[in-house]
């Protein structure tokens, strides 16, 4: 099965994810953990685990030890494994879990639904593994509307490049409430309800938020570390004037879409 666009982008050191998408991670993860209702008492999968944001947030309420994740990227699973001693961490892909049917009260993945190579697969693996009655349940950001550093980013990128247009995760397939509803039930999880989170991350300035991009990592990452010197420097200044952002440590928001539904 082959990848979706954009997921090899995340075979980066964990760092560099961790300054730059994994700012909102935290503040996110508690939002679809409080929509997914997890309580104290369950067991927990975090499929497309990256460097553990989510799985952190889900040991705080459960444990390490009533805690899997899973994420197909060597260098993001070894350090979730290192951060959160205790969690049984796989490499491995959400189209395949290495678990057992019914193994979980809950099964999530936070930003990761349009890596998937076959969500429609990947999704129904999640209800494998989850026990009736336990919930499915998902984030993936409003990549098109007010997902604000990700919706700049490729606003300039596409006003500098229009070849940069098919690269716009706002192009991605599961990026509104109504896409994932469908998707959810396509996959045999049903009365699925989407609702909206909004959350926010602090930069020092904007060379704060600039650098990471230059990392690699993620598509935005990876569109910048392959442009030219020349390329780089207009869309670094784009950007700046499109942030309204200067030497000032400032926040941005960045809305997400929850999905959340029942096995049976
Ligand atoms: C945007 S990151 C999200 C990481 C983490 N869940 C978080 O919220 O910080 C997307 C993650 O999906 C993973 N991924 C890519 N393809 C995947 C697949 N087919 N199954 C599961 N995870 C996948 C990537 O390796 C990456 O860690």
């Amino acid at each position: 099965m082959s990848d979706a666009p954009g997921a090899s982008t995340f075979q980066t050191p964990a760092e560099a994810y961790d300054r730059h998408i994994g700012r909102y991670g935290r503040e996110l993860a508690r939002a679809l953990i409080a929509a997914a209702g997890v309580r104290p008492g369950g067991r927990a999968l975090d499929v497309g685990c990256g460097p553990g944001a989510l799985t952190a947030e889900l040991v705080a309420v459960l444990g390490a030890g009533s805690v899997a994740a899973v994420d197909p990227s060597p260098s993001f699973a070894e350090a979730c494994r290192e951060r959160l001693p205790g969690v049984e961490v796989h490499v491995g892909r959400a189209e395949a879990l290495p678990f057992a049917d019914a193994a979980f009260d809950h099964a999530l993945a936070q930003l990761v639904v349009n890596f998937m190579g076959d969500a429609r697969a990947g999704v129904g693996e999640l209800r494998r593994v989850t026990r009736p009655g336990g919930r499915v349940s998902a984030a993936v950001w409003d990549y098109a509307g007010e997902m604000t550093i990700l919706r700049r980013f490729w606003d300039a990128a596409v006003a500098l490049d229009p070849v940069a247009a098919p690269l716009d995760e706002g192009r991605m397939p599961f990026c509104t409430p109504a896409a994932l509803a469908e998707l959810w039930s396509a996959a045999g999880v049903s009365g699925a309800e989407a609702s909206a989170a909004v959350v926010s991350a602090g930069y020092d300035g904007f060379e704060d938020l600039w650098q990471p991009l230059e990392l690699g990592v993620a598509p935005s990452g990876a569109y910048v570390a392959a442009l030219p010197a020349d390329g780089r420097a207009a869309l670094k200044r784009e950007l700046r004037r499109r942030l309204g952002a200067g030497d000032a440590p400032f926040r941005l928001t960045a809305r997400a879409w929850i999905v959340t539904g029942e096995v049976h």
